[in-house]
């Protein structure tokens, strides 16, 4: 990819581990020190999308040695949890959706969890100041991580041994691989925040400034790695990890403890799934909201010929935004756990309902937000995610969505076990009622309560056309989430775009509060100079998410495309 890429080394992970129960083409060589990135693939028997060259080479593979659709997800989810630290993790928490290929919906759910000795009004000082510092950041700042669990409770899916999935990520730790300048440019802007949120000083901190193509060797991260090869899940929820988890804890003044390690589930549950015009959505539920927001907002547009508006046309962005704000008006108030909140999913998801949401909508102006919903406002998110995709010939296709919150989580790294803990207390509301330091309120049905799981809005997403995989796709952005899902499946369903058009055109976002619609550069000017005339207020954005899909195209074949908004790579074969 990069001139600027140095040494040459041969990582030859693969050739040195376990033979699988089968063994579809020789094993190949994953050179951690010179790779390109490639934006597009068309693959006829299994295809990857995802943040980072090398994971997605990893699961391009797993694939070729046999492994199936979820044994190439999960090496893919580890690899990224070393090449790509600031949303790759195993210190955070996920999504999986899944598709199998005897027509099983799957949906596992390891969001982490408030621990124990959380309480609703942990982050609000006496005088009543809501602290948006310590929910953001550093050792109180972490749910209990979920994403380990989540890969074991995935693995049985799965067809390879599990040591055979997590190599290349020891190795990739142990050996190191190169950073890209965009790597090398988020290091060294962390520096600061990487001193003032460590006990023990991480590889990550450097006297130097971070250069591309510079090795990152991560020798705690790959012993945290080989304990989870060996036990499992006791590999990190119990023994030497979650004695380093909890000495950390103890150093910086969290409250992560033994028990909360040690009761950490990830859940199986039904994914969220609706019909939108002969296509079967399939999604994440609760605890995110990510599969119900793009179902109130498909429905709301359903039936109003959104495609003959055209794209980026004045009315149909203007349709959409007005959608987006309807449904993430109903986020704020009525969505969180479930497992602790009673959800009314199937009302918000009445016909009748949207149909009446939509009555006070007028084409030629904008809807304001006071006017749509009084009540509880949301609480925002971060932008820093990450997402994966694989599909299979056997007709497996898998979604997954990863997170630590913020970039680089809470930037607290377990000292002596290399990863960096997630930030995603934050989620929550840390205030109920009353307005944090971003001037966002949160509800009950998100309030912090140990044990529960904070609200989410990530969208891992398969579409079934005849009940088989059409369209896979996901991607980091935080609210951003479901609104750039569902114009991506916008942009194929009804504007009959390409892949590559549907991922790579401007998005744009409304989230109801703030009353404000985020534009993306290169969203054409006379369309907003427009929309502001029908009174909205518009806030350019320099990128909206980044987008992976894979597309399964009338002859078979599978198209796999990387968002070009940052490193993401699609293999295939
Ligand atoms: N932390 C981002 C999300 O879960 O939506």
């Amino acid at each position: 990819m990069r001139k600027f890429l140095k040494v040459f080394i041969l990582l030859s992970f693969l050739g040195s581990c376990n033979t699988g129960k089968q063994t579809a083409v020789p094993s190949q060589t994953l050179n951690a020190f010179q790779y390109n990135i490639q934006k597009k693939v068309i693959a006829e028997n299994g295809a990857v999308v995802s943040a980072h060259t090398l994971a997605s080479k990893t699961g391009l593979e797993i694939l070729k040695q046999g492994g199936n659709a979820i044994d190439a997800a999960i090496a893919t989810q580890l690899t990224l949890a070393v090449v790509y630290p600031q949303a790759g993790n195993l210190g955070g928490g996920g999504f999986f959706v899944a598709r199998l290929s005897n027509g099983a919906l799957v949906s596992i759910d390891y969001r982490e969890k408030a621990p124990g000795n959380a309480g609703r009004d942990m982050y609000v000082d006496a005088d009543g100041t809501a602290r948006t510092d310590k929910s953001q950041n550093g050792h109180l700042s972490s749910g209990v991580p979920g994403s380990v669990w989540g890969i074991m409770a995935a693995y049985k899916y799965a067809k390879l041994p599990f040591e055979k999935l997590i190599q290349p990520a020891i190795d990739l730790a142990e050996k190191g691989f190169a950073i890209s300048e965009r790597e090398a440019k988020a290091l060294n802007g962390l520096q600061d925040e990487l001193k003032k949120f460590n006990t023990v000083m991480p590889v990550f901190v450097k006297a130097a400034k971070w250069q591309p193509g510079d090795t990152l060797i991560q020798t705690d991260l790959a012993n945290t790695l080989k304990r989870i090869r060996d036990k499992g899940v006791a590999g990190f929820y119990k023994g030497e990890t979650a004695r380093l988890i909890v000495e950390e804890m103890k150093r910086g003044s969290g409250i992560i403890s033994y028990d909360d390690l040690k009761n950490y589930t990830a859940k199986t549950r039904q994914p969220h799934t609706f019909i939108y015009k002969g296509y079967k959505i399939v999604s994440m539920p609760m605890p995110s909201s990510g599969g119900l927001l793009l179902h109130q907002m498909m429905k709301m547009i359903e039936d109003r010929n959104i495609a003959s508006m055209g794209f980026h046309s004045v009315q149909s962005v203007q349709l959409m935004t007005e959608v987006e704000k309807r449904a993430f008006a109903d986020r704020g108030e009525y969505m969180g756990d479930a497992d602790f909140y009673k959800v009314p999913v199937d009302r918000l998801t009445q016909e009748a309902y949207l149909r009446e949401k939509m009555k006070n909508y007028d084409p030629l102006k904008a809807t304001p937000s006071h006017t749509i919903k009084p009540g509880l406002l949301l609480q925002p998110e971060s932008t820093e995610t990450t997402h994966l995709n694989v599909i299979d010939k056997e007709g497996n296709a898998v979604a997954i969505t990863t997170t630590l919150n913020n970039s680089y989580g809470s930037k607290t790294v377990v000292g002596g076990a290399g990863f960096f803990l997630n930030d995603e207390m934050d989620d929550f509301s840390i205030k109920p009622g009353v307005p944090n330091m971003y001037g966002a309120i949160g509800g009950d049905a998100n309030a912090i309560v140990p044990g529960k799981r904070m609200l989410s809005s990530m969208t891992p997403t398969i579409v079934l056309k005849d009940n088989k995989p059409f369209i896979i796709v996901g991607t980091p952005g935080g609210t951003t989430i479901p609104t750039s899902v569902f114009q991506t499946l916008v942009n194929i369903i009804e504007f009959g775009m390409s892949t590559e058009e549907a991922v790579y055109q401007p998005k744009f976002h409304h989230q109801w509060l703030p009353d404000t619609l985020e534009i993306e550069k290169g969203f054409p000017q006379s369309v907003g100079d427009t929309l502001r005339k029908m009174g909205y207020i518009l806030a350019l954005r320099s990128g909206i998410g980044r987008t992976e899909l894979i597309r399964v195209l009338p002859n078979g074949t599978f198209e796999a495309v990387a968002d070009k908004r940052g490193d993401d790579d699609a293999e295939g074969w």
